[in-house]
């Protein structure tokens, strides 16, 4: 049983088969007739438009339903609800507080579960940010993709699909906010060791992308105060791409302009970032008809 909780879940030819399964100039309609769940227990723009659309592209029908509705662990067990929606859908996406949700759910292996966007992991994000700079760039490999600003979910998924196929990436985040010991330990595991540079400068210095996301993250709401003082001196501006005057500027959104982005950088030149929201259907498409390409395999 295939699943997607993160992109250490995907060997490096997954991970190329989902690229090109999402770029392709036309979908066979594998999802014909067949349901994919669609829980968020968090809000989203890009994340349910780009899958519910991506299921529609492969022919299926997208049952959106609130994490509110369904009451994970309140109303009854993720793995009670996995066998439940199981009985109606192909596939479980789910965007969820706690990753281990989607653990469980997984672990019931009755139909493959996508990572929505987790307090770990981001994989769809990464899939369409690695499609964004091979379509901007030519490759990934022996790119230098810079991450500016708190090393998160979307963070550690990026570091990933970068390490995997072939690029540098710079993690640079104020101390408190670096990589955490059991995602180095995930990210080795899979051959990546991501450099760690403090000095925001410096990480940007020759890059090819540069790339942030919000410093305070859903679920981070009542940090908000500490955490916007704590990344003083991280914000990506005019100054900082400067040292890269070459560099795509990305950022998963939503953005906050003027906090961890200037809004001549997001909205300038150098900025990427619609591309990028684009690749999202085109990630989704792809990890979708991937996994029916492994439901197909099953059922051989
Ligand atoms: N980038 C992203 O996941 O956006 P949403 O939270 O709007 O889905
Ligand atoms: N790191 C952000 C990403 C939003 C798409 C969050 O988890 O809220």
């Amino acid at each position: 049983m295939r699943h997607v909780l993160d992109i250490d879940d995907l060997t490096k030819q997954d991970l190329e088969r989902i690229l090109d399964l999402g770029l392709a100039a036309s979908y066979n309609k594998t999802l014909a007739g067949k349901g994919v769940a669609c829980i968020f227990e968090k809000p989203s723009t890009r994340t349910r438009n780009s899958t519910e659309m991506a299921v529609k592209q492969l022919g299926g029908h997208p049952v959106y339903i609130t994490g509110v509705e369904i009451g994970i662990d309140v109303r009854e067990s993720a793995s009670d609800i996995a066998n439940t929606l199981a009985c109606y859908h192909e596939v479980i996406c789910a965007r969820v507080y706690d990753h281990q949700v989607l653990e469980r759910m997984a672990k019931s292996n009755v139909v493959p579960v996508v990572n929505l966007l987790s307090d770990r992991a981001h994989p769809l994000q990464a899939i369409a940010d690695v499609m964004t700079i091979k379509a901007e760039l030519g490759s990934v490999a022996n790119k230098t993709v810079t991450y500016v600003g708190d090393t998160n979910n979307v963070a550690v998924s990026l570091a990933f699909a970068v390490g995997a196929l072939g690029g540098e990436i710079r993690l640079a985040s104020p101390s408190g906010y670096s990589l955490v010991e059991d995602d180095r330990q995930r990210l080795e595991a899979a051959g990546v060791v991501p450099k760690i540079v403090e000095d925001v400068s410096e990480a940007v210095e020759g890059a090819d992308v540069v790339y942030t996301d919000t410093w305070v993250s859903m679920g981070q709401e009542d940090e908000k105060e500490k955490r916007l003082s704590d990344f003083d001196g991280y914000m990506v501006d005019d100054d900082l791409m400067a040292r890269a005057p070459e560099a795509i500027f990305m950022h998963c959104l939503p953005a906050h302009r003027n906090e961890e982005v200037a809004a001549s950088v997001i909205d300038g030149p150098q900025s990427r970032v619609w591309v990028q929201a684009k690749h999202r259907q085109n990630a989704a498409v792809g990890v979708l008809a991937w996994l029916q390409e492994g439901a197909d395999l099953g059922s051989e």
